[in-house]
């Protein structure tokens, strides 16, 4: 996982819980005094205890605290990608985009990125169907990211994601509809 990941998990934990609750986390997982560059990559692995001591701090559940991330790092990467935003005019054509414009950008701008496998269809009551997959399972950030980029297109939508990897699936299904288009 690139370290341009890791800092947006750090500047949420800072923003949400100062500084002080950071180090606490890095600490107590071995992890004092890392500094996450954006360009390199490190082990998923450090991602996934970081998670799991936050979801301890806050006493919220994993996966929601994984959903919670992606939302907010759907921001930080805009922020920092304009040039690629700035190819959508709305919700709908970046979801169209996030394999074939978005991902592949960010195989050009970083060192061999680790990037899941998304591909979306349009369902027949004009619902989109994303699947997703990935050996990192992280089908929850992908709920999050989506979210994010609703909030980014001042658009209101609703998911569903009726198969999962984490329950045996080969890729996951989120449906997204959309409810209101800003
Ligand atoms: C990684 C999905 C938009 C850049 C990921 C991951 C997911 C994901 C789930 C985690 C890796 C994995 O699951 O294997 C999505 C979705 C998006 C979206 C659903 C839109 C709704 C973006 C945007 C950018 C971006 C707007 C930047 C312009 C990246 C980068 C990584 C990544 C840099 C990390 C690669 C690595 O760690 O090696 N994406 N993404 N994504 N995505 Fe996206
Ligand atoms: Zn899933």
């Amino acid at each position: 996982m690139k370290g341009v990941i890791f800092r947006a998990l750090e500047q949420l934990v800072v923003d949400k819980l100062g500084m002080a609750a950071w180090n606490n986390l890095l600490q107590h997982h071995g992890l004092a005094e890392q500094v996450y560059i954006s360009p390199k990559s490190y082990p998923d692995q450090e991602l996934m205890s970081l998670v799991g001591g936050i979801s301890e701090a806050l006493a919220i559940p994993a996966d929601q605290v994984v959903k919670m991330f992606g939302e907010y790092l759907f921001g930080y990467l805009a922020n920092r990608h304009c040039a690629i935003m700035n190819q959508f005019v709305n919700f709908q054509e970046l979801i169209f985009g996030i394999d074939a414009v978005i991902h592949k950008e960010v195989i050009k701008l970083y060192h061999e990125p680790n990037l899941p496998a998304i591909r979306v269809e349009q369902g027949s009551q004009g619902e989109l169907n994303v699947f997703y997959a990935s050996k990192r399972q992280l089908c929850w950030c992908a709920e999050g990211l989506i979210v994010g980029a609703a909030k980014y297109f001042n658009t209101r939508i609703s998911l569903q994601h009726p198969e999962c990897m984490h329950q045996g699936a080969s890729e996951c299904r989120i449906v997204v509809k959309v409810e209101d288009n800003g």
